[in-house]
C-alpha cells in the first residue's frame, strides 16, 4: 500500500513537473537588441502595417487623432470568452516603462515582462514570423520608438471575462508549442524580393490569416486551409477567401488602397479598419502583398 501511494506521489510530481517546463514562457536572449536603435519614422510603418491602433485604441475613438491614443478597452468576444485590449500608450498606466526587450517578448512569444503568457486574441501567432526576417528585430525596436511618441492615456486596463480552464494563462504554454507555428506558411524564391515583402507583410505583419483562416475547435489556425476564408469572429457572416481571388494585382493594391472591389462595391465589417491601415503603407508594399496573394492562385 505504501509504496503504491509513494509512486502515485511521484508520478504526480514528475507530472508537474513537466507541465511546469513545457509551459514555460520562452523570451529573447537578453543582448537581441543590444545593437538596435529604434527610428520611429521607419516603425510608423510597421505600427500601420500590423494594425496595433484597430485593436488598441478606445472603442469610441473616430478620427486619427483619436485612434493613436492607445487606451484600450474594445472588447474582443470568442468562443473561450471575452478579451479587453490593454492601454499600450506611453504611461503607467500602458507600457510607458517597456523596454524594446519587453515589446520583443510580447510581439515575438507572447510573453510578458511578467514572465505570463498572452492570450492568442493579441495576434502574436502572426508577429513571431517576424523572427524569420533579419530586419524583424530592427522593426521591433522602430515600433517601440514610434509608440514612445503617441499621447499617453491613463486608463486602467478591464479584466478580461474568460471562464476556467481558460482564466489559467500557464495552460496557454501547452496550446503555444502545439499551435504556434513560427516558420513561413507558403514558400517563395529566395531571390524575388517582392514575394519576399509580401510574405512577410502577410504572413508576419498583417496577420491577415487571423481573420482569413478557419480554425480548430480550441482556437488554433488550420494552415492547409490557409486563407480559404472562416466564420467571421463576430459570429455573423463569413470572412472571405482571398487565396483564389479573380482579381488582378492591380484590383487588389487598389482595393487594399481605397477599400473599392472591381465591381466597385465597398469593403466592410473588420475589413474597413485593415483597408485604413494598409492605405497609410507605400504603393511598394500593397503591390507586394497583391503579389503574394496572385502567387497563391497561380500555385
Ligand atoms: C486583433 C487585435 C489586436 C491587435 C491587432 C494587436 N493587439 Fe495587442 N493585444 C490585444 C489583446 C486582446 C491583448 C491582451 C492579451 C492578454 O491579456 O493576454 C493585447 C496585449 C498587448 C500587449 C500587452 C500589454 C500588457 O499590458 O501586458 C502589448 C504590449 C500589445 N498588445 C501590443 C500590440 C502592438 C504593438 C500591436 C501591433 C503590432 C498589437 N498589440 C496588435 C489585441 C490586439
Ligand atoms: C479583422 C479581420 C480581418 C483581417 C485582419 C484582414 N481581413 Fe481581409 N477581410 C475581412 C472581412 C470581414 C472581409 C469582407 C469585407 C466585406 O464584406 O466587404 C475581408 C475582405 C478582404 C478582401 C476582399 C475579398 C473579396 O472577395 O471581396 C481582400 C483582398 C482582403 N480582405 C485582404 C486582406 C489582407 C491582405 C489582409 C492582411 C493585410 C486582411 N485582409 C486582413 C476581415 C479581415
Amino acid at each position: 500500500m505504501r509504496k503504491w501511494s509513494i509512486r502515485i506521489l511521484v508520478f504526480t510530481a514528475l507530472g508537474f513537473a513537466a507541465f511546469w517546463l513545457l509551459t514555460r514562457p520562452q523570451t529573447l536572449p537578453d543582448n537581441a537588441f543590444a545593437d538596435l536603435i529604434g527610428d520611429p519614422s521607419a516603425g510608423e510603418q510597421v505600427f500601420w502595417a500590423a494594425g496595433c491602433a484597430s485593436c488598441h485604441s478606445a472603442p469610441d475613438a473616430k478620427d486619427e487623432e483619436d485612434k493613436l491614443v492607445l487606451s484600450g478597452g474594445q472588447r474582443f468576444p470568442s468562443p473561450f470568452g471575452t478579451f479587453i485590449a490593454p492601454n499600450i500608450s506611453p504611461s503607467p498606466e500602458g507600457i510607458g516603462g517597456w523596454s524594446t526587450h519587453d515589446l520583443g517578448n510580447a510581439m515575438l512569444y507572447g510573453s510578458s515582462p511578467k514572465g505570463q503568457h498572452y492570450y492568442p486574441a493579441f495576434p502574436y501567432a502572426s508577429y513571431v514570423r517576424m523572427k524569420l526576417r533579419p530586419a524583424g528585430l530592427q522593426d521591433v525596436a522602430n515600433l517601440h520608438a514610434y509608440l514612445q511618441t503617441l499621447p499617453p492615456s491613463s486608463q486602467a486596463n478591464a479584466a478580461h471575462d474568460v471562464s476556467f480552464p481558460f482564466n489559467i494563462r500557464r495552460g496557454l504554454g501547452l496550446w503555444k508549442r502545439i499551435f504556434i507555428n513560427d516558420y513561413w506558411i507558403v514558400s517563395v524564391p529566395l531571390d524575388d524580393q517582392q514575394l519576399q515583402r509580401g510574405r512577410y507583410l502577410i504572413e508576419a505583419l498583417g496577420h491577415c490569416a487571423e481573420c482569413h483562416t478557419p480554425r480548430n475547435a480550441v482556437g488554433g489556425l488550420l494552415y492547409d486551409q490557409w486563407l480559404t476564408g472562416a466564420p467571421d469572429p463576430s459570429g455573423k457572416g463569413r470572412v472571405p477567401a482571398v487565396n483564389a481571388l479573380d482579381w488582378s494585382a492591380k484590383d487588389i493594391a487598389y482595393y487594399l488602397e481605397s477599400g473599392f472591389t472591381p465591381e466597385f462595391d465597398s469593403a466592410g465589417g473588420h475589413m474597413v479598419n485593415v483597408v485604413e491601415n494598409m492605405s497609410k503603407l507605400t504603393s511598394e508594399d500593397r503591390e507586394a502583398i497583391a503579389a503574394y496573394l496572385k502567387s497563391l492562385s497561380e500555385k
